[in-house]
């Protein structure tokens, strides 16, 4: 029901509008922190293209810790400022990298991934944690994918209880 691979012809702005009404279907009535959590990761990852990890780190005590996720395993905590995820985290922005080979102190979880977004999530102006991507395509990230990350993401904090 949920997460058909996209068709061929589907354009970036169909595919989120799609993706936003499957994200709202999903946690309709559920508020749970981590199940919601594990849904959109796997939602964002079967549905869309050219992905090989997408997954949630938490800011628990002035770091980040991983949390549910899809793809292969990855490094469990990220110090606030280092790499992409400590990045957007401290600077509360989204960051899109084109190349993660030519971002200073990237963290390689995954050899295959090679560009990369990380979207923050804010409660007002504090930091829950951080929506990560990781893609094996080079300049794989757009202005609009960001955009269509922060919607969701704004979904799953507005759909949740944190702190579960
Ligand atoms: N590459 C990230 C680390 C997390 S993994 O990509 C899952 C970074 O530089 O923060």
């Amino acid at each position: 029901m949920f997460a058909a691979a996209p068709l061929p012809n589907t354009s970036p702005s169909e595919l989120y509008s799609e993706l936003h009404d499957q994200a709202s279907a999903l946690f309709e009535g559920e508020r749970d922190f981590t199940a919601n959590a594990a849904n959109l990761a796997a939602l964002i990852f079967n549905a869309l293209p050219d992905l090989n990890w997408t997954g949630f780190y938490w800011l628990k005590e002035g770091e980040l810790v991983l949390g549910p996720f899809q793809g292969k395993p990855a490094c469990v905590r990220i110090a606030l400022g280092k790499g992409v995820c400590g990045t957007a985290a401290q600077e509360r922005r989204t960051v899109i990298v084109r190349d993660v080979h030519e971002f200073p102190g990237h963290i390689a979880c995954d050899s295959a991934s090679n560009s990369e977004i990380v979207i923050p999530l804010l409660d007002g102006n504090r930091v829950i944690g951080v929506l990560d991507l990781d893609s094996p395509e080079f300049d794989r990230f757009t202005p609009q994918d960001a955009r269509g990350l922060e919607a969701l993401a704004a979904l799953f904090l507005k759909a949740t209880d944190l702190g579960g």
